[in-house]
């Protein structure tokens, strides 16, 4: 890869165009996706339960295989270079990891053993050992949990050591899939704390995938929003959360988990499709 290309270092960090992917051959799930990841960015990619927010992160980080799925249309590139075609692995040497949804942290392992598997695609040991007190720096929680199995630590700590366990291999882009899952309040805030820590000091790239419209957008610098396999409005995390639809859509009762009936986006008053968005 040339860096002295100046269409490469113009070109956004990870660009989606019109993307399509299909399950099974036959389930049609993201129906022509765009999105850019600026460089040093955080980026949030929001939306309901189903809306293609997992998908498309499965298919910027070529995790669509092992469930049946594929793209079929479009490009996804890094730096301007297409990536459809390298593996998972591939793509972490070059700097582009997946945190999968739901933690995934191996249970019978320790703290520091679940960290250190995260360096796989590295053989240095000093950077390692180097790596990993890094990591102890921004999550004091970890270090304090060290020796503990994974499994015997709290919901807010299995998400750390996953986040933390996809820094060890020097990322420069992390893909977090629906990092406040299941966790207290202030715990996603002391998370998400973390990740604009990790991206003011460490210039690493998010892209975030929540269905927690109102944490996300407070610390995201920009935001999507996904519906039914489209991209229905973007703008700056500051423009959305000021935004009167999202917040009657998203910001207020939208949000509640008492089984309140969400109405489409696409019912809001004053929404307007945006005709760029359609495939
Ligand atoms: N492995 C799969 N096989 C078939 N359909 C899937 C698979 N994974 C997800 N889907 C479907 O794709 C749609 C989008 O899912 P997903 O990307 O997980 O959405 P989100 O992460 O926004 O909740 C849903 O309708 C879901 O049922
Ligand atoms: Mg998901």
């Amino acid at each position: 890869m040339s860096t002295s290309n100046p269409a490469s270092t113009a070109a956004p960090l990870v660009e989606v165009n019109g993307i399509e992917v299909i399950y099974n051959h036959v389930i049609l799930v993201l129906k022509g996706v765009s999105l850019q990841v600026p460089h040093q960015s955080i980026v949030a990619l929001l939306g309901g339960n189903g809306a293609g927010k997992t998908t498309t992160l499965r298919a910027i980080s070529n995790l669509l295989k092992g469930e049946r799925g594929e793209v079929t249309k479009g490009g996804i590139t890094l730096e301007g270079e297409q990536i459809a075609n390298l593996s998972p692995a591939e793509l972490v040497k070059r700097g582009v990891v997946q945190v999968m949804e739901g933690r995934h942290c191996f249970a019978h392992l320790t703290i520091e053993e679940n960290l250190l598997t995260g360096s796989y695609t590295r053989s240095d040991k000093g950077e390692i050992a180097a790596n990993l007190e890094k990591v102890y720096t921004y999550f004091p929680r970890l270090k304090t949990r060290r020796t503990s199995q994974a499994a015997y630590t709290s919901g807010g700590e299995q998400q750390m050591c996953a986040i933390g366990r996809a820094l060890m291999s020097n990322p420069r882009m992390v893909l977090l899939d629906e990092p406040s899952m299941g966790l207290a309040p202030q715990i996603v805030d002391e998370v998400f704390h973390i990740v604009k820590d990790l991206n003011d000091k460490e210039k690493v790239t998010f892209l975030l995938a929540e269905q927690n419209t109102n944490m996300a957008l407070k610390y995201a610098d920009y935001g999507y929003i996904m519906e039914s396999g489209r991209i229905v409005m973007d703008g700056s995390a500051r423009d959305l959360a000021s935004n009167e639809d999202v917040k009657e859509f998203y910001l207020g009762v939208g949000r509640s988990e008492d089984g309140h009936e969400r109405k489409s986006f696409k019912d809001v008053k004053s929404y307007k499709r945006r005709k760029r968005w359609l495939a």
